[in-house]
């Protein structure tokens, strides 16, 4: 049985003081056992929130890694620097950063790979642009990409170590939501993708999560579908929206 998760995406929102003040409004009301609930606020927020995510049942983690250790990388971050923050999961291939900063499958393969290497676990993302669903070629995208950020990870890691989110671009902070069977549908494809590359047992056992404009209204039946194993929250998670979606039941 997989467990839920729900993950809030604070994208480039909040300075600290912000940040503290929100997240001491809604922590205590997001102690919960039933659903793993992650926040991903921006990189000068992560070692504040190491601290206060220490007693509660709330992960910590980033929204970018870059797969160098160390070394003539201005302005890069990297895996065991966001470890030694207590930082358990890292998002990377999201769509803002594919269009934005221009990052490849092969970057994105490569950040998993750093990532695994230092006990982080990825959550993926994977998603089609608007033309790309109206032309219909939004499977062989999503299992390009699927491909390319997987590409040499082993099955172990597969089936414990990574989380992959669905997130269709044209849905991203646009209000507009992927019906919960659209989302259903792809969820789906991404787990036979994962079965054909690897075990059974990874398809069976990897959490996939759908995201673009999850909100308190849209959440349950979105999550109440067969392939889909929590969301990625962006907007919805700096307000005390993000409570109503953890506690979607
Ligand atoms: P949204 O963002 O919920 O604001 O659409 C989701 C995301 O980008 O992860």
């Amino acid at each position: 049985m997989r467990k839920k998760m729900i993950a809030g995406n604070w994208k480039m929102n909040y300075t600290i003081n912000q940040g503290e003040d929100f997240i001491y409004s809604i922590i205590d009301s997001i102690n919960t056992d039933e659903v793993d609930v992650v926040i991903c606020p921006n990189f000068t927020l992560l070692d504040r929130f190491s601290d206060i995510f220490e007693e509660k049942r709330v992960s910590l983690g980033a929204q970018n890694v870059y797969f160098e250790e160390s070394g003539a990388f201005t302005g890069e971050v990297s895996a065991p620097m966001l470890k030694a923050l207590n930082v358990k999961y890292c998002i990377v291939g999201h769509s803002e950063r594919r269009t934005i900063f221009n990052e490849t499958d092969d970057m994105v393969n490569k950040k998993v790979k750093a990532l695994i290497s230092n006990d982080i676990i990825p959550i993926i993302c994977v998603g089609e642009k608007l033309e790309e669903r109206n032309n219909s070629s939004m499977f062989d995208i999503v299992e390009r990409q699927i491909k390319g950020a997987l590409k040499d990870i082993d099955d172990n890691n597969v089936r414990k170590n990574i989380v992959i989110a669905y997130e269709p671009i044209w849905a991203i902070g646009t209000g507009v939501t992927a019906t919960a069977d659209e989302a259903e549908e792809m969820c789906k494809f991404i787990r036979k993708t994962v079965g054909n590359m690897f075990s059974s047992s990874a398809a069976e056992s990897v959490r996939i999560l759908y995201g673009g404009s999850v909100n308190p209204k849209n959440a349950s039946e979105i999550l109440s579908k067969e392939n889909i194993d929590g969301a990625l929250v962006g907007g919805a998670s700096l307000k005390n929206d993000f409570i109503s979606i953890v506690n979607f039941e």
